[in-house]
This record gives structure tokens, sequence and C-alpha cells, in this order.
């Protein structure tokens, strides 16, 4: 039909219109998410959708098609075939097993996944691609090492989500207490994307005053927000989300699109994200998220901060957490 000519006409097309393109591999409601986030910040001109079920990657490709009339900027948006890796600049991979009702850690995830990591990044990479990896399933420190091992990938070229995500939590409950625009915080959670990770507190700051001393200076404000408080709640933000609608997709669709502007745009902005530590942070051979200076080569270079003792012990913690994961893999 109408359809299959418009996808014809693309593909023919291919390398002579499209500057930019990215794969999304999975239409779940986060990969669906993502896609529309892409499309309604005008992040590429093209984006491709692949599901196994490929009536659902379709129909979703279709349905936002006919929000394209409504947007700042063309994007052809359709669904597509790993053939479509080949070109792509990023494909976001998003797929996992469906999640038990009753999950309560990311890293049980990990078993009924895998094969799934396994074969999608397989077909990628048979397919030629030579982009940015952009892994957002969970678990995603030890799903993004698996696909770093699997692809043969130069580290720079495989990214994880990360905590991105948990920092933008943190930074918009920190402003919710101040009534601030949670841009004037700054302050990183680094290390896995889960239970063990690590809020940088020595570091974080408002307006370029210490969170600490903000703190401090503001008790009637903070009242028994402690930062311990903080930290669990922080954790806590995604089961309160996931308990009530059975998934998250608005922070973790945002936060993958800052990641992917970044690339796409070659913006050199800084990001926590899961990366290949090798040697920093006195950390070897383990994904964890780190603040990484993020442009189009994907990971341009790991930020190194200083870190408190506690930092560091509570680091190289959920790195040992992660390894132990990573072994699992059997690579
Ligand atoms: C969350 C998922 C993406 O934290 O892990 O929302």
């Amino acid at each position: 039909g109408w359809y299959h000519l418009y996808r014809q006409k693309s593909e023919e097309n291919d390398m002579s219109f499209k500057d930019s393109k990215v794969v999304i591999v999975g239409c779940g409601n986060v990969g669906s998410t993502i896609a529309y986030t892409i499309l309604n910040q005008g992040l590429c001109e093209e984006i491709v959708l692949i599901d196994r079920n490929e009536d659902k990657a379709y129909a979703e490709a279709l349905d936002m098609t006919h929000a394209v009339y409504f947007m700042n900027r063309n994007i052809v948006i359709r669904s597509g075939t790993y053939e479509d890796c080949r070109n792509a600049d990023l494909v976001v991979v998003t797929a996992s097993a469906p999640m038990a009702k009753d999950a309560h850690d990311r890293l049980e995830m990990l078993a009924p996944s895998m094969n799934i990591m396994k074969s999608i990044t397989e077909s990628v990479m048979e397919a030629g691609f030579n982009g940015v990896f952009l892994i957002v399933s969970n678990p995603v420190d030890i799903m993004s090492y698996y696909v770093w091992k699997l692809s043969g990938l130069p580290r720079n070229q495989v990214i994880g989500s990360g905590t991105t995500l948990d920092s933008a939590r943190l930074c918009a409950e920190l402003s919710g207490l101040y009534d601030l625009d949670p841009k004037s915080v700054e302050a990183f959670i680094c290390g896995e994307h889960g239970d063990s990770e690590v809020i940088l507190w020595d570091s974080a700051t408002i307006g370029g005053k210490a969170v600490t001393a903000v703190m401090e200076d503001n008790a009637e404000r903070t009242k028994e927000v402690t930062k311990d408080a903080l930290h669990d709640r922080v954790i806590n933000l995604g089961w309160e989300v996931f308990n009530r609608k059975g998934n998250t997709c608005y922070g973790i669709a945002a936060a993958a699109c800052a990641i992917i502007k970044s690339v796409l745009f070659n913006e050199n902005r800084i990001y926590p994200v899961s990366v290949l530590l090798d040697g920093e942070y006195g950390q070897e051979n383990v994904f964890l998220s780190v603040p990484v200076i993020l442009d189009k080569t994907g990971a341009r270079e790991i930020v190194e901060i200083d870190l408190s003792d506690e930092e560091r012990r509570k680091l190289e913690k959920s790195g040992e957490i992660m390894k132990s994961f990573q072994d699992e893999l059997h690579l």
C-alpha cells in the first residue's frame, strides 16, 4: 500500500538525504516514548523502529508519522529491519523480557533478558553497524558490558543510560525542597543504576553553593530531609512509579534523549552515563556510571572528579556488585 511505497522511497534515498538516523530496538513503553521524545525535540532526520512484534513497530511508527505535521521539523519515522543499522548513527536498545509485576531489583532482569540482548547485538553488528550504541535495557550496566563484549566495538561507542535519570531525580527532589528550577542543581549520582548507586554529595552544588551548606543554611525548609533520606528516596523513585503504573517511561526517555542529543549534535555535554572503566576511578573492566563528555564519537572522555574516601569506598562496592553480575554472563 501507500506506506510500502513510502518506505521504498526513503530506502532508495538512504544515503543522499539522511544526515542523522536513529534506530530504536524495542517498541514497548520506553522505546516508543524515546521515539516520541526524539520527534518532539527534532533530534534527527530519520527514526527507525524495530520490534519482534512487527505490527507494533509499524503501528507506533504510523501513529507518530501523523504527529509530524504538528512538529517543529520534518522527520521520517518508520518501522524497519536490522539492515537499517548499517548506516545508523545511533542504535538505542530498550528491549527486554517482560518485567515481573512484583519486581524489586533491576538485576532480576538479567537472566530472562540475556538471550534477547545477545541476538539483538549480533543482528545489529551483522548489518555492519559502526555508530554509537545506547543501552537502556535493565540491568543497564550489565547489559552495556554484554553489548560491548559481544559487539567488539571500542568502548567509546557503547554507552548505558546509567544514572543520568537518577541524577535528574535527585535534582528534582532538591529543587522541589527549595522551589528552584532543577537545572540550577548540579548533582551527580554514580555507580550502578540501582540499589548500590552513589550520590556524590561533596561535589553537588545549587547555584554554585555546596548542597551541604544549602541544607544547613535552610534548616527550616530542609526540615527532616537528611542526605540519607534523600538517598533512599531517589533509589525508590523508580519503584514509586513502577508499582503504580507498571512501568516508567517519561523520565527515562527524556534522559535517553539528552544523551542522544549530545551525541548527534556533538554537544560535548557531561552526563553520568554507564561506560567501561579502564583504570578511571580505580576501576577496571566494569561498566559503571561516571560523568562523561558526550560528543559525536560517543563517550569522548571520562571526567575524573575528586571523590571523598566514603564516596570512593561506595563506588568500589558498586563496582564489585556489578562485576559479580558481569561474571554471570560467562563471557
Ligand atoms: C527507571 C528505570 C528506567 O529507573 O530503570 O525508571
